[in-house]
């Protein structure tokens, strides 16, 4: 049997609080179809004092990790543009947390929301490397921030995205080569002495089509691959209408009715994104996950990803649907986290976004505020996270 390296399981976890875009709408004094429609967004995820990167990644990893694969895995790489900590890794807290094997690398991967692609393809040729290494974790966790009454406001959200890469995975097989394009840019970026995102929106979204077309254009060229040879095409979510943009100028040679498959398969695919927002690093990883536990794909579906990291970075590749991977997915347990949300009023949001803001405190403690989370923030003793 040829080696196919690719995903086993995805785990996901965000935030038990939301704003419903509809409110924020009407407080900001703007038409709920633009939100809805313009945007492309319903609700986005609100951040509680108690949950950030770490917490995050820990309970969507928690999700998908059993005792032989906190065993095996030797390699966790944790991809995040919300670090918590200037120089030690948010990853050696996961293992922790997590009770993951010591004999593994374990480190933080930063390029935007590119980083947990970066982490898939280093999983990659870590296995296919290393005959004797058996399991990788990536885990890309985000907090997207701009501020309130920003332009990006909208574009909010949180959440972690877990993958596990093993060889004969039960979900997808990763297929080489693949197209990646990088050049420095300003379209979006969050120097040290910020906690919310810079960004020159509408230059960023016009980068994000260019870039695509570049990977693209290298994709086909390099394998030979016809959109056609696709079913579907997954993207970064940053908020949907961006995806929706990609999708639009991919099949613009496409004969309507070939078409129209590719826009039914991304509704599906952005079912979670329009609930839980922009999640930066996980975002494209949130939508592989919403189409595979809302469809029923064929065994041997190629399925097109692409990439993206402001700064900037991209990266389009494909991935094989496996047969019977519907046996691994937790779908029960995605949608019931998104049901036993709490909806947030813009005053209460506003009040969150204010409580997670940077302290210099030596000694705090933090309130629990995520009852279903396994793993909560509870704040610093000394300087040293409880
Ligand atoms: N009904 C329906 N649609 C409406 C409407 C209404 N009443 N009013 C406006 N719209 C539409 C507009 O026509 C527009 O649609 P098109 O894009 O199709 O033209 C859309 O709503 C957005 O409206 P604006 O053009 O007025 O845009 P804005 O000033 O509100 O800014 C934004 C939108 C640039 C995305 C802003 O939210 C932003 O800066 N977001 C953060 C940056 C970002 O997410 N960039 C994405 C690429 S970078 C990346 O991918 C990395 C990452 O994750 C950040």
């Amino acid at each position: 049997m040829a080696t196919i390296i690719g995903i086993d399981k995805i785990g996901f976890y965000s935030p038990e609080y939301y704003l419903d875009l509809t409110d924020l709408a009407t407080a900001r004094q703007v038409d709920p179809a633009k939100y809805k429609i313009g945007i492309g967004q319903d609700q986005m995820a609100v951040l509680p004092a108690d949950q950030d990167i770490v917490t995050m990644a820990a309970n969507a990893a928690a999700q998908i990790l059993d005792q032989a694969d906190r065993q095996q895995i030797d390699l966790l790489i944790f991809a995040t543009e919300s670090g918590i900590d200037q120089s030690k890794a948010a990853a050696l807290y996961l293992q922790e947390l997590l009770q993951i094997n010591h004999q593994a690398r374990a480190f933080e991967i930063k390029e935007a929301c590119y980083g947990a692609t970066a982490g898939l393809q280093i999983a990659y040729d870590h296995l296919a490397a290393h005959p004797t290494s058996q399991k990788v974790l990536v885990v890309g966790a985000d907090v997207a921030r701009y501020g309130i009454a920003t332009a990006g406001e909208v574009t909010q959200g949180a959440g972690a995205v877990a993958l596990l890469i093993t060889r004969q995975p039960r979900l997808l097989g990763l297929q080489q080569p693949t197209a990646y394009y990088s050049e420095e840019i300003m379209d979006f970026w969050r120097p040290n002495y910020r906690d919310t995102a810079l960004a020159d929106g509408k230059f960023s979204t016009a980068q994000y089509l260019r870039f695509l077309d570049l990977t693209w254009q290298a994709y086909r060229a390099k394998t030979g691959t016809q959109l056609t040879d696709l079913t579907a095409v997954l993207f970064h979510i940053p908020f949907t209408k961006l995806g929706l943009k990609g999708l639009r100028q991919l099949t613009t040679d496409l004969a309507a009715a070939t078409k129209e498959s590719y826009f039914d398969y991304f509704q599906q695919a952005t079912g979670y994104n329009r609930q839980v927002g922009n999640l930066y690093t996980g975002s494209l990883y949130l939508s592989l996950l919403s189409l595979l536990d809302q469809q029923q794909l064929a065994a041997g579906s190629k399925i097109g990803l692409y990439s993206y990291g402001s700064g900037a970075v991209a990266e389009f590749f494909t991935a094989v649907v496996q047969p019977n991977y519907q046996q691994t997915l937790q779908v029960a347990c995605h949608q019931q986290q998104l049901h036993q949300r709490q909806r947030l009023t813009v005053a209460e949001y506003e009040q969150f976004f204010m409580q997670t803001g940077l302290t210099d405190d030596h000694d705090f403690q933090i309130k629990r505020q995520s009852p279903h989370a396994d793993f909560y923030f509870a704040g610093q003793t000394d300087q040293r996270r409880i």
